[in-house]
């Protein structure tokens, strides 16, 4: 689990003020950049020189077919996998992420589908897992409950009855709703979601994808990770396409449509016309 960062106060994110322009890291470096990352596992060669950018303020989709290189490469980001090869760089400069919390001292928060919470514990004993607030000694429940509360409201979060509501209770969507606003909660600046919506019903893959959106607006990076192109298209400002462990293709999402990516996807190359311009196309 995510230990406490030493140097961020425990206190909602002052991310969730005022909403933050894209173009304010406009002339930055990306939050995140990979740069030839590689990773095998024995003779499988799961990444192949990957090169990523993920900025700040911008909800960037990784996309590509099963087995493409997806999962490994954010638990490589996660500090779960360490690479072979590469770099990483973090707000521009070379980091080493050698284990998950290294990734949450930098502010990198994975949400995976299931393992995210802590069934048997309430929403607010889930979000402070680990990093309880103390007062005398004793667990300091009133302000949890207010930090936890805050942080809820201020993403719009109003479907659930109680934060003192255990997980178990929760449907998938308040669920996924729960890790992103722990996440927001801990001074995150990357947020990564792998398969966020994959078991949602309709109105709650909405409700995921609008909080997505309101971590990009403000000023976090987001990245998602999506088989299903309708959700990538109304959410992602960037596109990343994986495939066999190489990047095929990475660019706005303005200069994708659905069937450049499932070009890219399945073959690595698209050759339409209004397909993208100028992506990286490596293989
Ligand atoms: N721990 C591991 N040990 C050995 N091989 C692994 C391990 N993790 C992943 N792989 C291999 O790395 C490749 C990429 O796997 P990965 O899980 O990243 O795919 P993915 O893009 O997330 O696919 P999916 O869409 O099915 O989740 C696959 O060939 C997989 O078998
Ligand atoms: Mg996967």
């Amino acid at each position: 689990m995510d230990a406490a960062p030493p140097s961020l106060p425990s206190q909602p994110s002052p991310g969730l003020g005022a909403p933050v322009g894209a173009s304010a890291s406009a002339a930055a470096p990306p939050l995140l950049s990979l740069r030839g990352i590689s990773k095998h596992f024995g003779a499988v060669q799961a990444l192949y020189g990957v090169d990523l950018d993920l900025p700040a303020a911008h909800v960037t989709a990784l996309c590509g077919d099963n087995g493409a290189g997806k999962s490994v490469l954010t638990k490589t980001i996660a500090g779960i996998h360490q690479p072979d090869g590469g770099e990483i760089l973090w707000e521009g400069r070379p980091v080493h992420i050698r284990n998950p919390n290294d990734a949450a001292a930098l502010g990198i928060q994975t949400v995976y589908q299931d393992l995210a919470l802590a069934d048997n514990l309430d929403i607010v004993q889930n979000m402070f897992l680990g990093r309880e607030r103390l007062r005398r000694g004793l667990l300091d429940e009133e302000s949890m409950e207010q930090a936890a509360a805050t942080t809820l409201a201020g993403l719009r979060v109003t479907t659930v009855r109680s934060i003192r509501q255990p997980v178990a209770t929760l449907s998938g969507g308040q669920r996924q709703a729960v890790a992103v606003a722990k996440a927001v909660m801990w001074n995150s600046k990357l947020v990564m979601l792998d398969e966020p919506t994959a078991a949602l019903g309709v109105a709650q893959t909405a409700m995921v994808l609008d909080l997505v959106k309101r971590l990009k607006d403000h000023g976090l990076a987001v990245m998602v990770i999506s088989h299903n192109l309708n959700d990538v298209f109304e959410v992602a400002d960037r596109i990343a396409v994986l495939r066999l462990g190489r990047m095929v293709a990475q660019d706005d999402a303005s200069a994708f449509d659905r069937e450049t990516v499932v070009d890219f996807m399945t073959s690595g190359v698209s050759r339409r016309s209004g397909g993208p311009a100028d992506s990286t196309v490596l293989d």
